[in-house]
């Protein structure tokens, strides 16, 4: 039986929404634990170095109040390695991160960076965290990545969401080399209802992470029902 991708929903922007106007509402742990009620298999969270989002104590409740995998994105830095040995999520994702960009907008460059990003892997390996690593789908930096000693590469699709040419054929080559090296495979950024099934039906992918999209459908669906579309429509992908 062909075993689905899992979701993991990144809650992110529930905490945009609530920044907007201070006070507690809405509340992204709240919105974790209903997309776990509605099919989601684990939650992202995303702890910039600048806090606009995700904060520290949103972090630690969800630690707290979750019992399904949470996986904290952050940039390899010394604060952030810190946090994460001490919270000890199940999964750390390494992204590049730019205090003016608007969001991840590419992969972390793995192969100019090795000999930094080797002792950060290895520091919350050491804690029993899955690390993950933010590359596009370049075979440069996959084996950069299982060079490094990450367990998990996932697979930026950033550009495949907005139509590049040619980006769903460089996602299955990526997905393959990467489980070749023997890493887990992920993939995530700018998926949506319409374009999420190519990428699901791949057969490497292990989980997709997947944020804006689901928060805002949620304005128009409510957040249960748009969590469990998008979990059906990843189980269809993979199954046919
Ligand atoms: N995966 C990673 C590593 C990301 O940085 C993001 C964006 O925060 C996502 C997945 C989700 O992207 P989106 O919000 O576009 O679905």
């Amino acid at each position: 039986m062909t075993v689905p991708p899992r979701l993991g929903v990144n809650i992110d922007h529930v905490a945009t929404l609530r920044n907007a106007r201070g006070g507690a509402n809405p509340d992204p742990v709240e919105a974790a634990l209903l997309a776990l009620r509605s099919g989601a298999d684990g939650i992202t969270a995303h702890l910039r170095e600048d806090r606009r989002h995700i904060r520290d104590e949103d972090l630690a409740r969800l630690r707290a109040e979750i019992r399904a995998p949470l996986n904290m994105e952050m940039a390899a830095t010394d604060e952030m390695v810190a946090i994460a040995r001490d919270l000890r999520p199940h999964a750390c994702c390494i992204v590049p991160e730019r205090r003016e960009e608007v969001t991840t907008e590419g992969g972390l460059d793995v192969a100019g960076q090795t000999d930094w990003l080797g002792p950060v892997v290895r520091a919350l390996s050491s804690k029993g965290i899955r690390v993950s690593l933010f590359i596009d789908p370049d075979p440069l930096q996959i084996s950069a990545a299982a060079s490094v000693g990450t367990a998990v590469v996932e697979l930026h699709t950033g550009a495949y969401a907005l139509g590049a040419d040619g980006e769903l054929g460089r996602l299955k080559a990526a997905a393959a080399q990467a489980a070749a090296l023997g890493l887990e495979v992920h993939a995530g950024h700018g998926l949506s209802f319409g374009n999420v099934a190519p990428v699901a039906a791949i057969s490497e992918i292990a989980e997709l992470n997947i944020g804006h999209f689901l928060i805002g459908q949620a304005i128009f669906d409510g957040l249960g029902p748009t969590v469990q579309e998008m979990r059906r429509l990843m189980t269809v992908a993979r199954s046919v």
